[in-house]
C-alpha cells in the first residue's frame, strides 16, 4: 500500500470550512452559489495538491464509504471508489443483483444494514428520483447522490463546471448549450442549476419531443435548431439519448437524430474558435457526436473524467471529513 500523506499541508484549511454545513449532497438545486463555489474551490485545490501523485492522503482515515449502485456506471462508480481510497478511506461495493434486495428486503433496510456496519457515507445511484433523499431521511450517515433517475447527478454537474472554469476562468456570462435528451437527463438538470447559479446563460436544444417549452421555467432558452445556436455557444455539452428511460422513440430514426443534432465537422465550422466540446459520457460516436469531434482539439471529454475524481474527493471530504469542534 502507498504511504499516507497529510493533504491538509497542501490545502488552505485543515478542517471542513464552516461555510459547509451539509452532511449530504443530494442535488445542486438546493445548494447556494457560495456552496457550489466552495466545492469547486476545494476540488481545484485537491487536484493541484495531488497532481501526478497516486499516494493516499489521510483526510478520510478510518472512514468507510459504501457504493450502492442500482444502475450501471463506469465513470461515477470508479471515480467515487478512487476518490474515497485516495483520501485514505475504505470502500465497500454493494451489488444489487446478489444482495438481499432480491429476497424482498427494502432499500432502506438494506442501507440501514450497511450503516450498522459503521458506514460513514453511502453513494447511491438509482433509477427512481428521490431515492437518495429517502435514504438521507432514514440514515445517520452521509448520503451522496450519484444519479437518481432523470432528476439530478450533482457531481457530474460540478465536474462539468470545474472543466469549464479551468478553460475559461469563469462561467459568468458564458453561453452553455446542453444538447440532446434533456427530458431524461439528470446531467442536464444539475448543469442547469449549477450554471445558472454561477451566472451562465444556458440553452437546452433538441427535438421538441425531448425538449419542451416547460424547461423555460428554469430560466433557460429552449431551442430546437442546433445550427442556429452553435455560433453563439462557448460550450456545447452533448448528452446521450437515454433509450432505456423512454417508452416510445422520440424521433423517427437515430440517423435522422444524428443529422439534426450531432456535433460534427460541419457544425464545428460554424462554432466559435475556442468552443469547448463536452459530453458527460457514455458517448455514442456517430449519434450525439462524430468521432472526429469527440477526439478533436476542442474536446475536453477526458478532462471531465479527470475532474470527476477531484470533485468526488472534494465532496467526500466536505461531507465526511474532520470538522472543527465548537
Ligand atoms: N456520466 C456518467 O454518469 O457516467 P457513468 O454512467 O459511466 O457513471
Amino acid at each position: 500500500m502507498s504511504e499516507t500523506v497529510d493533504l491538509s499541508e497542501d490545502l488552505e484549511f485543515t478542517c471542513v470550512p464552516s461555510l459547509w454545513q451539509r452532511k449530504h449532497l443530494l442535488g445542486l438545486e438546493e445548494l447556494t452559489a457560495a456552496e457550489i463555489r466552495l466545492i469547486l474551490d476545494v476540488a481545484a485545490q485537491i487536484k493541484s495538491a495531488t497532481a501526478g501523485c497516486r499516494d493516499r492522503v489521510s483526510a478520510l482515515n478510518g472512514r468507510t464509504v459504501a457504493n450502492l449502485f442500482f444502475e450501471n456506471s463506469t465513470r461515477t462508480k470508479t471515480s467515487f471508489t478512487l476518490a474515497a481510497k485516495r483520501l485514505g478511506g475504505d470502500v465497500v461495493d454493494f451489488s444489487s443483483n446478489t444482495s438481499s434486495l432480491s429476497k424482498g428486503e427494502t432499500i432502506i433496510d438494506t442501507a440501514k444494514t450497511l450503516e450498522a456496519m459503521n458506514m460513514d457515507a453511502v453513494i447511491v445511484r438509482h433509477r427512481t428520483p428521490g431515492t437518495p433523499h429517502l435514504l438521507a431521511q432514514n440514515l445517520e450517515c452521509s448520503v451522496i447522490n450519484a444519479g437518481d433517475g432523470p432528476h439530478e447527478h450533482p457531481t457530474q454537474g460540478l465536474l462539468d463546471i470545474l472543466t469549464i472554469l479551468e478553460h475559461r476562468g469563469t462561467v459568468e456570462d458564458l453561453t452553455v448549450a446542453l444538447v440532446g435528451d434533456i427530458s431524461h437527463s439528470r446531467t442536464a438538470r444539475s448543469n442547469i442549476f449549477g450554471l445558472k447559479k454561477l451566472g451562465a446563460r444556458v440553452i437546452v436544444c433538441g427535438p421538441a419531443t425531448l425538449v419542451s417549452r416547460r424547461w423555460e421555467k428554469f430560466g433557460v432558452e429552449v431551442a430546437h435548431n442546433l445550427d442556429e445556436i452553435v455560433p453563439r455557444c462557448d460550450v456545447l455539452n452533448l448528452l446521450r439519448i437515454q433509450f432505456e428511460r423512454q417508452q416510445t422513440r422520440p424521433f423517427p430514426s437515430v440517423r435522422e437524430y444524428a443529422h439534426l443534432y450531432a456535433m460534427n465537422r460541419r457544425r464545428m465550422a460554424i462554432a466559435k474558435d475556442n468552443v469547448l466540446i463536452m459530453a458527460p459520457g457514455p458517448i455514442n460516436r456517430g449519434v450525439e457526436i462524430s468521432a472526429d469531434v469527440a477526439d478533436g482539439e476542442h474536446s475536453v471529454i477526458l478532462e471531465q473524467v479527470t475532474n470527476g475524481l477531484a470533485v468526488r474527493m472534494a465532496v467526500l471530504w466536505l461531507c465526511c471529513g474532520p470538522r472543527e469542534i465548537g
